[in-house]
């Protein structure tokens, strides 16, 4: 469904990611792991054209998207929740849900989906009036999850999910993401959280220095000395 072909990102002279190759199959979770400053975020902005790559493809569904304009990505079925969460924090939690479906016009399928983000996450729908910006960063992610959802994807780029959580709060995260991707949707999850990552994914690729270091099923990963010693401090 996503296929990455010698992608190549640069910052001025900083070589972030360099000439990587993967793909992710239809209703696959596939978790893209690496150190902090592997070049994980570069690839996800890459893909989802936050930024030009200098080098490389990029086809969805068949479809050559690397050169198309950013804003055309969420209309290829593409939904994106960046490092940060990147919620509207003067909007409320309803309204920011309602933003994540600018682009859908069935009105009743529309209140069927926020219907059934408030179950995934309860939390969401106790704080529906509440600003944004004033949830904890737990529900800032579960918010932007949520509004990611509401365009109806055909494909889901996580960026980093766990990052600066406390732990109650990724597994409370952690299990949406996996009901999420139980019934079929395809997942990009990057993390540094190899453990979490690589438990939740079908297929792995280990990422180090901008490059594609290791890749496989993800259990294997799980179980590979390298792996073991590098990410999960064993
Ligand atoms: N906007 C930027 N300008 C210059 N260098 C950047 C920028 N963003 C990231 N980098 C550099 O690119 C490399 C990869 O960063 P990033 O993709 O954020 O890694 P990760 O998400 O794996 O932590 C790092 O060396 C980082 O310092
Ligand atoms: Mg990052």
């Amino acid at each position: 469904m996503l296929e990455v072909t010698g992608l190549h990102v640069a910052y001025g002279g900083i070589q972030a990611v360099r000439s990587i190759t993967f793909h992710v199959n239809e209703g696959e979770m596939v978790a893209l792991i690496g150190a902090n400053g592997a070049g994980k975020t570069s690839t996800l902005k890459a893909i989802s054209r936050v930024i030009d790559a200098v080098g490389g493809d990029v086809h969805f569904c068949g479809e050559k998207i690397s050169k198309i304009a950013p804003h055309h990505i969420i209309r290829k079925g593409i939904a994106l929740v960046p490092e940060g969460r990147g919620v509207f924090p003067r909007l409320t939690v309803a309204e920011n849900l309602a933003m994540g479906a600018f682009l859908r016009h069935d009105k009743a399928e529309i209140a069927l989906d926020q219907e059934k983000i408030y179950g995934y996450f309860p939390r969401l729908k106790e704080r529906a009036a509440q600003l944004a910006g004033t949830l904890s960063g737990g529900e800032q992610q579960m918010l932007a999850i949520g509004r990611a959802l509401m365009s109806r994807p055909k494909m889901l780029l996580l960026d980093e999910p766990s990052m600066g959580l406390a732990p109650i709060m990724v597994q409370k995260i952690f299990e949406v993401i996996r009901i999420v991707a139980a019934e079929g949707m395809t997942t990009l999850l990057i993390e540094q959280n190899a453990k979490l990552a690589l438990e939740s994914s079908q297929r792995g690729y280990v990422m180090e220095s901008g490059e594609i270091t290791l890749t496989g099923e993800s259990a294997s990963l799980l179980n590979d000395p390298k792996v073991r010693a590098a990410y999960l401090g064993e």
